[in-house]
């Protein structure tokens, strides 16, 4: 399967950074929050992320506009999965909040889908065991 298109679930500090790399390396994202404050802020954040790399001249102004029209913001979570190769879940450290997520994340993903968890310390195992497609999902620690 070729990786076009990732879901980031969770627009905090984690989740707005993997948003900005992935969109930086040529990714299409959409990342996902319950909060569209959170979002507005990682919007913020990111761009201003890239302002200050154009300004040391080391990105060009283009790429970064470029980088920021394949990020797509959204509080609905199946936008984020629909077309999704590859989610990347950076919710709350709460393993009962993951195991809801990962139920949805199943649930609304395609089938050879990759999920990933961003966890800091959950066991990765325990994280999965409330699914059904352990063999998908993995561990994505930055
Ligand atoms: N080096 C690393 O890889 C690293 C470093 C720090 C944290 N982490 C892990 O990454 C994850 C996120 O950490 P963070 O520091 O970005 O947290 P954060 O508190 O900055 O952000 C979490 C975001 O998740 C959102 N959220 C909560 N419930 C949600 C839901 N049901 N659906 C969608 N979004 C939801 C919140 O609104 C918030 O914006 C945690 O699991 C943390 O342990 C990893």
């Amino acid at each position: 399967m070729k990786l076009r298109n990732i879901g980031v679930i969770g627009a905090g500090a984690m989740g707005s950074g993997i948003a900005q790399v992935s969109a930086v390396a040529g990714y299409n994202v959409v990342l996902q929050d319950v909060y569209s404050d959170a979002l507005l802020r990682a919007r913020v954040s990111i761009e201003k992320s890239l302002s200050k790399l154009v300004s040391k001249e080391k990105m060009a102004k283009a790429d970064m506009d470029a980088a920021l029209d394949r990020i797509q913001f959204t509080t609905a979570l199946k936008d984020a999965c629909k077309d999704a190769d590859l989610v990347i879940e950076a919710v709350f450290e709460n393993l009962e909040l993951k195991h809801n997520m990962f139920r949805k994340l199943e649930e609304l993903c395609k089938k050879e889908a990759i999920l990933g968890t961003n966890t800091s310390a959950l066991p990765i195992t325990e994280i999965a065991s409330v699914t059904n497609c352990g063999d998908k999902i993995i561990g994505i620690h930055l």
